[in-house]
């Protein structure tokens, strides 16, 4: 049968595709150690854990969410976290949303907003999905470089004119994946203000926000900035923050306006998170505290691990200020996708080539700090000592 057209603008989702590498590599008998997926490999917490089996076994929570945009007890503990956390006050009552994880959100708010032909300012290097929505939209992404002198943050004087008079949206990433960037606060202004101007969406992806490694770091929300939610809107989730990927729960904060046009085409598609789910992402909020410094404590160590080593094979590369990723510069002569590719065949060693998140990651890789398996330090040496072996160095 012959499938839509639309089908085709949109690619396979690529980690699909390294996940079956690997298995593919496993399958022959040769197991590499697996900087790939970002996903962490730590467990959900066990009082999350026990909030949601209590909560299933209430049969008030197996029908639909009728309320369209969460329960209010999950959309007080988001404003009781945003309010503790960023100092931001978000009224549970229209300026929140419950999301299926930030993915959903993010796809779902470029249906609400993105016609054909509509521009888009995504930055690039980025998480895939900002792009392959606004095409499937039929919408034009306009990418904004993310360049190392500018600490990866995009430069909005470089948009040109033409691009920012016609965009009706823009995509951030703060903490950022792939690069480990933070924004400053100011910038979080610079880019209200510009929005303002030249009136269009601000959509920023928060989905790392707690993965950071020093307090001086704390990731901002933009909504901190006065007149932010006028323009913008942040997709926060739990998968990285509790370790729960796989759960599916997320919320979006912002301008009423914004979270209604999100709310009317999610609805429309899915029909909300499973309510005993929003109690547990619930109680995680409450326990957001305690837990969180386990988490970040366990990720510095990896982190300094691994850029510890990679800076005695010569690699010039400053520690990532968040999210869980490294992001490497190739050696010299090296391709991201020839030296991706040399790590594998010689080192066992897998990375992703910094090419597959937009024409501007040509030059890096990205290591993720989620590493399956024993002994996260001994694979991180081990990885080290294969690159050493196998002559990488810069
Ligand atoms: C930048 C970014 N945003 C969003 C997501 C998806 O998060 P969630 O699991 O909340 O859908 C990811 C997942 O890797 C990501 O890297």
């Amino acid at each position: 049968m012959e499938q839509a057209q639309r089908l085709q603008r949109i690619p396979p989702y690529p980690f699909l595709e390294i996940a079956a590498l690997k298995s593919r590599m496993i399958a022959e008998g040769r197991e590499p150690i697996d900087f790939g997926i970002g996903d962490p490999d730590m467990p959900t917490p066990q009082f999350v854990i026990d909030a949601l089996c209590e909560a299933a076994r209430d049969p008030e929570t197996h029908r639909y969410d009728e309320s369209g945009f969460g329960t209010p007890g999950y959309k007080r503990a988001i404003a009781d976290f945003a309010k503790r956390r960023f100092g931001v006050e978000v009224n549970p009552d229209g300026e929140i949303q419950s999301t299926i994880g930030a993915k959903e959100a993010l796809a779902h708010i470029v249906w609400a907003y993105i016609d054909p032909g509509d521009v888009v300012l995504v930055p690039d290097p980025a998480y895939s999905v900002f792009k392959v929505q606004t095409s499937w939209c039929g919408g034009a992404a306009f990418p904004m470089p993310l360049a190392p002198e500018n600490g990866f943050l995009p430069d909005l004087e470089a948009i040109p004119k033409a691009a920012r008079q016609q965009a009706k949206m823009m995509f951030l990433n703060y903490p950022n994946n792939p690069t480990g960037a933070v924004a400053p606060l100011e910038y979080y202004e610079r880019v209200t203000e510009f929005a303002h101007e030249y009136e269009m969406v601000i959509v920023q992806d928060a989905a790392y926000s707690e993965v950071y490694y020093d307090t001086a770091d704390r990731p901002h929300s933009i909504l901190e900035v006065e007149g932010a939610k006028d323009v913008a809107i942040e997709m926060h989730s739990l998968s990285k923050t509790f370790n729960m990927t796989g759960w599916r729960v997320g919320w979006a904060m912002g301008g009423a306006e914004h979270i209604k046009a999100l709310s009317r085409a999610k609805s429309n598609v899915d029909s909300g998170t499973f309510m005993a789910l929003q109690r547990a992402a619930a109680a995680a909020l409450e326990r957001y505290e305690e837990f969180a410094p386990q988490m970040q404590a366990e990720y510095r160590r990896r982190r300094d691990a691994l850029i510890d080593g990679l800076q005695s094979l010569g690699c010039p590369i400053e520690p990532p200020r968040a999210a869980f990723y490294v992001w490497a510069p190739v050696p010299d002569g090296e391709t991201s996708e020839s030296f991706a590719t040399k790590l594998l065949a010689d080192c066992e060693v897998l990375v992703i080539p910094g090419a597959v998140y937009g024409a501007c990651g040509e030059g890096f890789v990205r290591m993720s700090l989620t590493i399956k398996g024993e002994d996260k330090l001994g694979q991180i040496g081990q990885a080290i000592e294969n690159m050493r072996d196998g002559g990488l160095c810069w």
